[in-house]
């Protein structure tokens, strides 16, 4: 015991704390005549933020190979913002190189309390530096302060650290329950990870993708959205300056169907984690078929019910139901868009709704006391009013919106009214498609069985509410709903330690808690043998 303890000792202390623990991994490639791109400074309100604009490969900001950029929009004005660099599938090949040699050289070992502290330190360079990120997240999206200081920010912090928590936690089994053998599992990294991510929640996306895998061990190759490259280039910023080995993290901007599409047919990824359409997925499902069958993730779209029984707390029932459609203005996978309330309550709860949903506030977003701001492009709102004007063709009543809302001063920014039709019909393309804007849909129910019929009328199953006094009954209906996540009594919460994912065709796996580590680990299984002579 004493010797063991003493080798244990020794073993730490081979490696003093005063060596830079990059200095424990082997150099990684270097490209010649490599150019990097310099930051730019963006004035935002009274705000001075630095930005970079390359391509974080190696911890540098390079220049793209084929020498693009690509213009970054503001969705409060439609004016541009800065030019970023544009990668291309030559920077997608740069990018994978550079994370296959951090990945065998050292990283898919290294020790993982040091992974931990990594996660850490960017959780307190982000805090640092918290009101640059949420500027220039407000910036590029059109979120309120609200918004993304209150949900996205946190979400992302509080995300890091619950990984960083875990990354000396992953353990494997052991059994010696078959006679003659001690076998045991390891639990080890899957390898380089392409992580190909939306434009509704920029920050929390980069952060819910990059924690679990680097907890445990793997490279990663990561796309932004191109509507909002800005605050994933900005936490590349601050994890070269955290002390992540270079080629640990690496991100290549640009679009779906250039670096997305590289990303999703790389012979040298092992693994992709997708968030975004439906469409999309399939297709990188495909993709990935087509190649080296990659492993897959994917957060796809939802069109969740929202049920409210006559039993409900109705004030309660209406803020929540309120809020499961004005978080990030509908632009969120899980928004409750399908209401459906029991017919007792149907009348006073349409009046009590769409008195709410009235008195939310449309305009610019950098303004405390607005609690809607633009959509977050012209594409998104287009296809937001395109979903309105069929609904409207569909023959549905609107109960309150249904157009573009005047905001002073906005310069061609891409507001739209809450809008709440009813008199719906299932088979209506907006009781079926995901819209992803401040538009929901109100249906009348008379029977449980009825409604989780109807609610689960769909072919996504991403999450789902019920809002009853009734316990029983609240077990029953979300016993019986097919979804990923759902909800008594609230709507739109998730939190980085629970399960969060779809069934159906709203997605394969689960992100955020314990689950999300099984995506980014292979399980080895070592078979010692402590006995058996081999068969004659
Ligand atoms: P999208 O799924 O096309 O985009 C998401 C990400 O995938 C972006 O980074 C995009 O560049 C990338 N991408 C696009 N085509 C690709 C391809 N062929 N291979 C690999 N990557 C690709 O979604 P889009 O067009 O931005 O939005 C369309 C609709 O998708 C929205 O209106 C909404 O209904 C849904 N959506 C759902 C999200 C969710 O959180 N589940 C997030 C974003 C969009
Ligand atoms: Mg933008």
């Amino acid at each position: 015991m004493a010797l063991l303890t003493l080798r244990a000792f020794r073993s730490i202390r081979a490696v003093p704390s005063w060596i830079p623990r990059t200095a424990y991994l082997r150099p990684t490639i270097r490209f010649s005549s490599i150019s990097t791109v310099p930051s730019e400074s963006l004035k935002i309100q009274n705000r001075d933020v630095s930005v970079p604009t390359g391509i974080f490969i190696n911890n540098e900001f390079r220049a793209s190979l084929t020498s693009s950029q690509f213009s970054v929009e503001n969705p409060a004005t439609g004016e541009p913002i800065l030019s970023i660099e544009e990668g291309r599938e030559e920077d997608v090949n740069a990018a994978v190189k550079a994370a296959r040699a951090a990945f065998e050289g050292g990283w898919s070992t290294s020790n993982p309390v040091e992974r931990g502290e990594l996660l850490n330190r960017l959780a307190q360079l982000m805090e640092r530096d918290k009101e640059d990120i949420i500027a220039l997240e407000m910036l590029d999206t059109g979120k309120t302060y609200k918004q993304a200081s209150n949900l996205d920010f946190p979400g992302s912090v509080g995300t890091l650290k619950y990984y960083a928590g875990w990354a000396d936690k992953v353990l494997g089994l052991t059994s010696f329950n078959i006679p003659g053998t001690f076998a045991y599992t390891r639990r080890e990294p899957v390898g380089v990870c392409g992580q190909i991510i939306p434009w509704n929640f920029p920050l929390l996306m980069f952060i819910w993708k990059i924690a679990p895998a680097i907890a445990t061990g793997n490279t990663i190759v990561m796309k932004s959205a191109e509507a909002t490259p800005l605050t994933a280039l900005k936490c590349c910023e601050l994890i070269k300056e955290a002390g992540f080995p270079a080629g640990v993290v690496n991100l290549v901007s640009g679009f779906g169907k250039t670096v997305g599409n590289a990303i999703a047919n790389h012979m040298d990824i092992d693994k992709v984690a997708f968030t975004g359409s439906t469409a999309t997925g399939r297709a990188i499902l495909k993709s990935s078929a087509q190649s080296n069958l990659k492993k897959v993730t994917l957060e796809l779209g939802g069109k969740s019910p929202n049920i409210i029984f006559p039993d409900a707390d109705i004030a309660k029932a209406v803020e929540w139901s309120a809020w499961g459609i004005n978080m990030n203005f509908g632009q969120t996978c899980h928004a409750g868009t399908r209401i459906y309330v029991h017919e007792q309550i149907y009348d006073e709860f349409v009046a009590a709704y769409a008195k709410r949903m009235g008195s939310i506030k449309v305009g610019d977003n950098f303004d405390p006391s607005v609690d809607q701001g633009p959509q977050n492009s012209k594409m998104q709102y287009d296809k937001i009013l395109g979903y309105i004007q069929k609904g409207k063709e569909e023959g549905a009543k609107v109960e309150l919106g249904g157009n573009v809302a005047e905001v002073d001063g906005s310069k061609g920014g891409y507001y739209i009214q809450p809008t709440i039709f009813s008199n719906t019909r299932p088979d209506m393309k907006i009781m079926r498609e995901e819209i992803f804007g401040p538009v929901v849909c109100i249906s009348k129910f008379s029977t449980e069985e009825e409604v989780l019929e109807l609610a689960n009328d769909t072919t996504y199953g991403l999450a789902a509410a019920v809002h009853t006094k009734d316990y029983e009954r609240a077990l029953r209906i979300t016993n019986g709903l097919k979804a990923g996540t759902a909800w008594v009594n609230m709507y739109n919460f998730v939190h980085w330690s629970i399960p969060f994912g779809g069934y159906k065709q709203s997605g394969l796996g689960r992100e955020c808690g314990e689950a999300a580590l099984e995506n980014y680990t292979e399980v080895k299984a070592v078979y010692m043998n402590t006995g058996i002579p081999a068969p004659q």
